[in-house]
């Protein structure tokens, strides 16, 4: 049974349009009105087919045929980092979607659901896999208004705002019920190179790392750029860039997979002519072990904090983020590669330094990803693509193994 390649490329092309920052990649940030373009596009595809959609509190969407109770879940997001590409997110959701019209379209009946997990990225709350942290438990109530954007504004207030949880009712239950739940899986751009370079065209994935994210802030004295002496600043932006080559070599010395970024900095006030009072910045720190990781955390944290007060500035330490390596299920990853086989594709297994909201699921049904190729392991920024031929594959890949997996 034949999924429709060209429906499917031909809707990941029309969802790029739906964009923030038009000609710089794609920017779909969650609860925004791009998002909400994104959503409309979903719902309007659901109508045609007659799949019902239900949005919870959260945002996070359920796409059901007509006799479907969903206890095969298929899922991604659809929200981006800032000026991201056109397939991290989407790319699962459309093939699940597309999975969806091909049963309906063969007259095959299915159990599967579509589900679209609200806000994966942390572009808009700091924090990745929100959507499925509140299905799983691990948000509840309490992070409704921990969690806060850029100006302040708390998720709460996003979601009342979208119209997904009304006032005075935050005392929902967001878990999902996973009693009659078989598995979740979950078809995504391997967002790195090793496919790539291997000429592989199927990755099934066996781990996904953890990650911690810290937000430290460095605070000095403020003063003018010009007016002050070198000796006796109290420069926390110099902190910061002594920290930021620190913060890599920490990463390096670890060894074993370990990765650490910086990805975001603010410098408050801002100004040329102005030494900062404060810088605040993001590290992401990830590997496919948690002790390792932690250790690197602590390192971090203690370089981070050496190096403030050597300076004489202040130094506080959030942690913004973190969740564990998971590893998927064996019977699905082994599953996934008899399959593979079967079908003559080049495949191999092997883990994943993005995080996705399926290894959110892991510990509570089996659950397994798929896969494709990302051309020169380009992902997180516009260039980010994938060769047609390889999404195809993909799709009719997640389709055949939903059917095989029964
Ligand atoms: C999400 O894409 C992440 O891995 O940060
Ligand atoms: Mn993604
Ligand atoms: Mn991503």
């Amino acid at each position: 049974m034949k999924i429709n390649g060209q429906r499917l490329i031909d809707d990941l092309k029309n969802l790029r349009e739906i964009t923030a920052t038009p000609g710089q990649g794609v920017t779909r940030f969650s609860y925004t009105e791009e998002d909400r373009r994104a959503r409309d596009y979903l719902a309007r595809v659901a109508d045609v087919y007659g799949f019902r959609m239900e949005t919870d509190a959260i945002g996070n969407i359920r796409i059901y045929p007509p006799e479907s109770k969903g206890s095969t879940i298929i899922g991604s997001h659809i929200d981006t980092v800032r000026n991201g590409g056109w397939l991290d997110g989407i790319y699962g959701v459309m093939s699940g979607m597309e999975a969806l019209r091909a049963f309906a379209d063969h007259g095959a009946q299915t159990d599967a659901a579509l589900m679209v997990y609200a806000e994966e990225e942390g572009s808009v709350f700091g924090s990745t896999m929100t959507g499925s942290k509140f299905l799983t438990g691990k948000y509840g109530k309490a992070d409704l208004t921990t969690l806060k954007d850029e100006q302040g504004a708390t998720l709460k207030e996003h979601l009342e705002t979208c119209g997904y949880l009304s006032a005075g009712n935050d005392n929902t239950d967001f878990r999902m019920d996973f009693s009659s739940v078989r598995c979740a899986l979950e078809l995504h751009i391997e967002q790195g190179p090793v496919m790539d370079a291997e000429g592989l065209q199927i990755g099934i994935v066996d781990t996904v790392f953890g990650m911690h994210v810290l937000e430290i802030t460095y605070s000095g004295l403020g003063n003018h750029a010009g007016a002050s002496p070198m000796i006796g600043r109290r420069n926390p932006m110099s902190a910061f860039g002594e920290a930021a080559v620190v913060i890599e070599k920490a990463a390096l010395e670890a060894g074993h997979g370990v990765v650490a970024t910086i990805g975001k900095v603010v410098a408050s006030p801002g100004g040329s002519n102005v030494i900062p009072d404060s810088v605040r910045f993001t590290v992401d720190i990830r590997s496919n072990d948690d002790a390792r990781t932690n250790e690197t955390v602590e390192t971090i944290r203690s370089l981070a904090k050496e190096i403030a007060s050597r300076r004489n500035i202040d130094c506080t330490i959030r942690d913004a983020a973190d969740s564990s390596a998971i590893p998927f299920s064996r019977n699905v990853i082994d599953r996934m590669a008899e399959l593979a086989e079967e079908q003559g594709i080049n495949y191999r297994v092997m883990d994943s330094g993005a995080v996705h909201d399926t290894a959110m699921l892991a510990p509570y049904t089996e659950a397994g990803m798929i896969f494709v190729p990302s051309i020169n392991g380009r992902s997180h920024v516009p260039e980010e693509n994938t060769r047609e031929e390889d999404l195809i594959r993909g799709a009719q890949f997640l389709k055949d193994f939903i059917e095989a997996f029964k």
